[in-house]
């Protein structure tokens, strides 16, 4: 089967954290994939999910898991929520020495991994060690909280990393994560994403699968016109 054109990915930080598996099942069928965005009260201020709560939700839906971490010493850590059973571990650049290290243990435990940069950090070094991963996560606030407006200069990240994926023929998706909503996820597909994070913009709506629906016809509008088809 091809792979879709795009991800659609809910952020459950923006979600009830009483009622986590419900609000995974509120997008089961219409999400491709469920964002969960690992926090440690260090590599960012915030603190959130960690691994027992990830192994607890791989039982209640068939979704794959995204798994953002934004941690400090990922590798210490990482493997372990291969372990728990997600999909795609994405670790951040500036937390890891040596990226191409961990994304290979990453994928000996079976899972595939993914390279983030920070709002500050820009995205040439890495463009390099692409090959390696199936995602690069591209934000576009500063990582840490949710609800925040999308950065729109940003968006040269993503035209730039799209370029070169283009060139080398790769096959790693670019994924966008914050303040990705109805108003901006349209630019964000012109400038080169093909899996979209959203938050807000899915749990902080009244019906969060019509939001991910929407969000959806929006971003292949967005591929469409990138693509000239
Ligand atoms: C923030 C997280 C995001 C967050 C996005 O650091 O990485 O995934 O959930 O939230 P929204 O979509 O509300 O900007
Ligand atoms: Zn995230």
């Amino acid at each position: 089967m091809d792979p879709p054109p795009v991800v659609i990915a809910p952020s459950l930080l923006a979600a009830d954290f009483a009622h986590l598996a419900a609000a995974a099942q509120a997008v089961e069928g219409t999400a491709d994939w469920l964002h969960i965005d690992v926090m440690d009260n260090h590599f960012v201020p915030n603190l959130t999910i960690g691994r027992p709560v990830v192994e607890s939700l791989r039982k209640t839906t068939e979704l794959p898991f995204d798994c953002h971490l934004m941690i400090t010493e990922p590798e210490r850590w990482a493997v372990g929520y291969a372990e728990a059973g997600a999909d795609y571990v994405t670790f951040h650049a500036e937390a890891c020495q040596d990226p191409v290290a961990l994304a290979r243990r990453l994928r000996a435990a079976g899972t595939r991994p993914g390279l983030a940069v920070d709002r500050d950090t820009p995205v040439e070094p890495y463009l390099d060690l692409l090959p390696e991963f199936d995602l690069l996560l591209v934000m576009t606030i500063k990582a840490g909280f949710g609800g925040q407006e999308l950065i729109p200069q940003l968006l040269a990240k993503v035209r730039t990393a799209r370029r070169h994926v283009r060139a080398g023929h790769l096959r790693v998706r670019v994924e966008v994560d914050g303040g990705v909503s109805e108003q901006t996820i349209e630019a964000a597909a012109e400038a080169g994403a093909d899996a979209f994070v959203a938050g807000t913009a899915v749990y902080g709506a009244a019906d969060p699968a019509g939001a991910v629906r929407r969000l959806r016809a929006l971003a292949e509008r967005g591929v469409a016109a990138a693509t000239g088809c």
